[in-house]
């Protein structure tokens, strides 16, 4: 399963990749505004391309069809990486639909139900990003939907990647594990709770305070 970097900030990613930990990036337009500053929003695209070996999802903020695809093509100019993220509305599916057409890959997002899921594999989605913690946010179960969409997937031999999106703490991502979800896009905060044990924490401080008895250096 692929880990993505679900922020646009290059120093997060820049931290995350030192430690082998994510496979790419995801951003969305909040996320963008949170840290672009004074940075043409290519510039920051290019700067988390050139920080990380993977997808990085760049969302477009058309909200027609004619304009999404304008946009996903310049974004696409930026660098091989990049994945354009279109959202799941009618236009956003005619949009994947010519970009596929054009190789260029692209993930479809804000997805809440296994019916769109499958409307935007049929439009030749690269990735569909269904966003779990606002499903529950409303009181519904996000992880039963992925579920959904990996049995629907599985029954037709759809070949889109399931991306499991808005992930909120560690146990979304176990249950994306064991449902076999292609890739989960985390913030940095649940990357980190994910990595941290307490009882790693714990051996290691007892390991060197018996080593210091010792008194000698490796
Ligand atoms: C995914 O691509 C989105 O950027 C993200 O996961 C949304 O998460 P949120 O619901 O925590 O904002």
């Amino acid at each position: 399963m692929r880990i993505f970097l679900d922020t646009a900030d290059p120093e997060e990613i820049r931290r995350a990749v030192a430690a082998g930990l994510i496979d790419g990036v995801t951003t969305n337009p909040s996320l963008m505004a949170k840290v672009a500053g004074d940075r043409e929003p290519a510039e920051l695209f290019l700067e988390i391309c050139q920080a990380v070996d993977g997808p990085v999802s760049a969302e477009v903020v058309a909200l027609d069809a004619e304009g999404m695809v304008e946009q996903g093509r310049r974004l696409a100019q930026i660098h091989d990486n990049i994945v354009i993220k279109v959202p799941l509305t009618e236009a956003g599916l005619g949009a994947c639909r010519t970009l596929r057409g054009e190789d260029v890959s692209v993930n479809v997002t804000l997805c809440f139900s296994p019916i769109q899921a499958l409307f935007a594999a049929k439009a030749g989605a690269t990735f569909i990003s269904p966003f779990v913690g606002r499903i529950d946010d409303i009181a519904g179960d996000g992880m039963e939907l992925v579920g959904q969409i990996r049995q629907i997937y599985d029954n037709y031999e759809i070949d889109t990647q399931i991306l499991v999106a808005s992930i909120r703490h560690p146990q979304h991502m176990v249950q994306a594990l064991m449902i076999g979800a292609d890739c989960g896009t985390l913030p940095p905060k649940v990357l980190y709770q994910l990595l941290k044990h307490p009882l790693t924490d714990r051996g290691l401080d007892a390991f060197l305070a018996d080593w210091k008895k010792l008194g000698r250096d490796l």
